[in-house]
């Protein structure tokens, strides 16, 4: 009978991440900052706790991350019901998405971790047999590389991301609102209330969602009509390929930051807006806005969305998926 490890990967600064084979999830992260470790992950204290909790905190997610509307998908001409799991929709791949399997750990050494996944045909509804790895390295540079890669049997979609909260200002502190956010893209996805696209891809200036430049996540938080649906942030960033950065993360006592680069199209802020009563590390429960999420990813329910400029979310059979995110710390 398999059992959920964890493994700790270190790095020659002293910086340490910890992860599980339950979910490939990213269970912790400390940096050394003036000489204390300070731990920029949410997360829970037992098994059981991440077993229950609902915010996929650091889970790997898939096959299809974000939001599937009506869970229905078209391939070749069939139609494709999925598993609903949040009212008629899918989110994050279903009922038992990859956040909920064991994975097998295939390969490990000090600074690098294989974790390796088989999703049968049909799992959630998807078609094809995906045969999955998520690689986690801590390089010498305080990055956290996270690379996907995927085959398949079957044309099915792919959407593979990992669900991190960050708080770079530690476990002491409670919320994100003083943290500086910007995010390299142009265009937006506004949604309705249930997380689907309410409409098509829009200027970040309308609607006072700019994050072009670094912003306070507090600044007017839930001023704008966007913002209000979702209670915060919670949306698609369509990235500027252009720059050499999709996101960068500033802690409020500016002594951490952190940069997002992405081979995906795509960044989903989530700054957390329902994250309350998520058990944390200290016998006690996060509150909204306790961290924030910066998910690469495909845009949300792009296998209905064919016309959206951004790559095909569809995996071929004899094609290889691959993509990597890296999170990168730097310590004042
Ligand atoms: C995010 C999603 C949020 C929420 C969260 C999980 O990726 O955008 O709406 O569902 O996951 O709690």
């Amino acid at each position: 009978m398999p059992i959920k490890q964890i493994i700790t990967l270190s790095n020659k600064h002293g910086m340490q991440i910890k992860l599980s084979n339950w979910g490939a999830t990213w269970l912790s992260c400390i940096l050394p900052v003036d000489g204390q470790n300070r731990e920029v992950l949410l997360g829970c204290q037992t098994f059981e706790q991440y077993e229950k909790q609902d915010a996929y905190l650091g889970a790997t997610i898939g096959r299809y991350a974000n939001r599937i509307a009506n869970a229905t998908i078209d391939i070749d001409n069939r139609h494709y019901p999925l598993v609903a799991n949040q009212g008629v929709n899918q989110l994050h791949g279903g009922k038992l998405g990859f956040d909920k399997q064991l994975w097998h750990i295939q390969s490990q050494s000090d600074q690098q971790i294989t974790f390796t996944l088989t999703s049968p045909d049909g799992d959630q509804g998807f078609p094809g047999e995906l045969n999955v790895e998520a690689i986690y390295q801590l390089t010498d540079d305080n990055k956290v590389v996270i690379k996907f890669k995927a085959t398949t049997t079957k044309t099915t979609p792919v959407n593979l991301t990992n669900h991190a909260y960050f708080n770079l200002d530690g476990e002491t502190s409670k919320d994100i609102l003083n943290h500086s956010l910007q995010v390299n893209a142009n265009l937006y996805l506004p949604v309705d209330s249930n997380g689907i696209a309410s409409n098509d891809l829009v200027c970040v200036t309308q609607n006072d969602m700019d994050l072009r430049k670094p912003r306070l996540i507090s600044d007017r938080l839930l001023a704008s009509l966007d913002r209000q649906i979702t209670s915060g942030y919670d949306h698609a960033y369509l990235l500027d390929k252009n720059q050499a950065i999709a996101a960068q993360l500033i802690s409020s006592d500016k002594k951490v930051t952190m940069n997002v680069t992405t081979t995906k199209p795509s960044l989903q802020i989530y700054t957390g807006n329902f994250l309350q009563h998520t058990p944390n590390r200290n016998n006690s429960e996060y509150g909204n806005f306790a961290g924030i999420a910066l998910e690469s990813q495909f845009l949300p329910d792009s296998p209905n969305h064919p016309d959206w400029p951004q790559p095909s979310c569809f995996l071929q059979p004899k094609q290889i998926y691959e993509h990597h995110t890296a999170y990168q710390f730097f310590i004042n």
